[in-house]
């Protein structure tokens, strides 16, 4: 493949989350839309008319088009898993939507059937490439914390009831839905990202605010790493009207706070010259989707996209590739444990596949 070559993208699943990377791949440098496959035609067509591109309704045949190079799968959660095997068949690279599955062996599938493909395989957890992330990653790598003590995710969400009824996966444990494995998922992911891997979880799980679904809306869960930190987890879609979600990051020298995209407190004893510039980091009118499903912005899956493109031209591996998410599912996998046993429960753990059939 010559460096010059436009990267072509297909978007696997034509609902909300899609028109999303629809822009991202547009602003890419490098990259085109070629195609949009929906079981649902109209809305492959409707997407694929405003991009100027072509519709598909079957996947085999979006994957027999030579102009795809990369299938960035918006599926519903339970959907990925068939869909990137048969990516990986043949061989397209893939971008999926977050979880990239619901158990520990599809997500182990999936990444060897890629790595056997030669193929890419990466995942849209965005919020990791959001400069206030990326810079308190950096600190924590550099040791600018010192002894990392606690580590927490505050994110107090609303999506009305109209949300889940919107389409019957949403409304369904078995196809991926509820606050902990769909929405507090970015959340949990950066926690492990920025703070390291968990060590046990203890976790709760309710629903205050949406009868007649039976989901849970609402998480808290008490984590411990391995390198000895403690943190939580307050996770719920049902606090109107929604506030931006805080991560705050605490050591015995340093603290780093973020609300929504912002670095809103950072503080360190060792002051450095560029600390001033990082305090700048983020836009406080920027959404992230605290207030409804569609209230944010296209800019960080544009991130994830642009470095797909330069990762296929450079052969490297992608900045945010699955095996690396593979441990949110697994704090995810322990945390239906745990409310479903009402007892901590410690990492690593296997798939317990009850979990997905609750309330049974
Ligand atoms: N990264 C983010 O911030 C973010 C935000 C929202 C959703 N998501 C993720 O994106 C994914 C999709 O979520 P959504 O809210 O867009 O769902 P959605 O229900 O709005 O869209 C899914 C689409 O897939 C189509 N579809 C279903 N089965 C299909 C099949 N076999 N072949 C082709 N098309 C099929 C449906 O017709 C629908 O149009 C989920 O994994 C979700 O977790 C991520």
């Amino acid at each position: 493949m010559t460096p010059s070559k436009t990267i072509g993208f297909g978007i696997l699943g034509a609902g909300l989350v899609a028109p999303f990377h629809a822009k991202g791949i547009k602003h890419s440098r490098g990259g085109r839309l070629v195609a949009v496959c929906d079981t649902n035609r109209p809305r492959a067509e409707k997407l694929a008319a405003e991009y100027g591109t072509r519709a598909y309704e079957s996947l085999n045949d979006m994957l027999a088009d030579p102009e795809v190079d990369v299938v960035n799968v918006c599926l519903p959660n339970h959907l990925h898993f068939d869909a990137v095997l048969a990516c990986a068949m043949a061989r397209k690279h893939v971008l999926t939507e977050k979880p990239p599955a619901m158990t520990l062996r599809e997500t182990d599938a999936m990444i060897e059937a890629c790595r056997k493909a030669g193929v890419k395989f990466g995942c849209t957890v965005q919020c990791r490439v959001r400069k206030s992330i990326q810079a308190i990653r950096t600190a924590a790598l550099q040791g600018r914390f010192g002894r990392l003590l606690q580590a927490d995710a505050i994110m107090k969400w609303f999506r009305p009831t109209d949300y889940y009824q919107s389409d019957a996966w949403r409304m369904s444990r078995k196809s991926g839905a509820g606050v902990t494995v769909q929405h507090a998922f970015h959340y949990i992911d950066l926690l492990h990202y920025l703070a390291g891997e968990a060590a046990e979880v203890d976790a709760r799980m309710l629903n205050l605010a949406h009868p007649g679904i039976h989901l849970e809306d609402t998480l808290y869960a008490f984590l411990g790493f391995r390198n000895g930190a403690r943190g939580m987890v307050e996770a719920s879609t049902a606090l109107w009207p929604g506030v931006d979600v805080r991560i705050e990051i605490h050591g015995t020298d340093g603290t780093a706070v973020v609300v929504g995209e912002r670095m809103t407190i950072w503080k360190f004893k060792d002051e450095r010259p560029e600390d001033n510039e990082i305090r700048q980091y983020g836009n406080a009118t920027q959404a992230t989707g605290a207030t409804g499903a569609t209230d944010f912005g296209f800019l960080d899956h544009g991130v994830v996209i642009q470095d797909m493109i330069e990762a296929i031209h450079e052969n490297r591996e992608v900045v945010i590739p699955v095996s690396s998410v593979r441990h949110t599912v697994e704090i995810v996998l322990a945390m239906y444990q745990s409310a479903a046993r009402g007892r901590p429960v410690a990492l690593p753990v296997t798939d317990d596949d009850s979990v997905w059939s609750w309330p049974s």
